[in-house]
């Protein structure tokens, strides 16, 4: 999941009309992967129109909190999920839905019950308040097989210090499809912000 794209594009749908759309300028910008987040009414109805509509994006669904979430995902069509933390019942949950998946960690010790799981890709989140890019250096010499996707509070000026980090594959972030942008339904300005995020490596 960490090697597709250098940024995994973080994004809060409020309009289900704006799913397919936002879906194929993300494509059309070189990143054909988006994490959709369950925290608006729309997103499991906005998950399937663009696994349905868009083949060519991996479509995902983050904000993962409950064991419920990564079922109602699964069947909605998700081709992997993400969750900001962990839970023995949101591991196994996720795990029993046979897809890849990002669990939250923030700590050393959530980073070990991943890995006692099985898992050795990541999220890491909130990035810049947890730590940042020296937390991830830190947790590199003692954990070295886990992989992280850092989320939360990342832009694309400070991006690239975290993509120069062994244990990173890719950050995650918002900022490619800003709430101003879907609203005004700017799919030119979204399909920019992603080529930018591209370019990154
Ligand atoms: C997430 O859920 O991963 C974050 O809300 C994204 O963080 P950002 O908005 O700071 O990029």
């Amino acid at each position: 999941m960490l090697d597709v794209v250098p940024v995994m594009p973080v994004v809060v749908l409020d309009d289900l009309a704006h799913a397919v759309p936002v879906a194929r300028a993300l494509v059309a910008g070189g990143l054909p992967v988006i994490e959709l987040t369950l925290r608006t009414p729309v997103a499991l109805d906005a998950i399937r129109a663009i696994a349905s509509e868009v083949p060519e994006i991996l479509v995902g669904a983050g904000t993962i909190t409950t064991p419920a979430h990564a079922k109602e995902a699964l069947d909605a069509g998700a081709q992997f999920l993400v969750s900001p933390g962990t839970t023995r019942s949101l591991l196994h949950a996720m795990q029993d839905t046979g897809l890849p998946f990002l669990p939250g960690t923030s700590t050393v010790s959530e980073v070990l019950a991943a890995r006692e799981a099985g898992c050795t890709e990541m999220k890491f989140f909130p990035a810049e308040a947890s730590g940042g890019t020296a937390y991830l250096k830190a947790v590199a010499s003692p954990v070295p097989a886990a992989r992280f996707c850092p989320t939360g509070g990342i832009t694309l000026a400070s991006a690239p210090s975290y993509l120069a980090l062994s244990n990173v594959g890719c950050v995650g972030g918002s900022w490619i499809t800003p709430a101003d942008a879907l609203a005004a339904g700017d799919w030119d300005r979204v399909t920019r912000l992603a080529a930018e995020a591209a370019a990154l490596r």
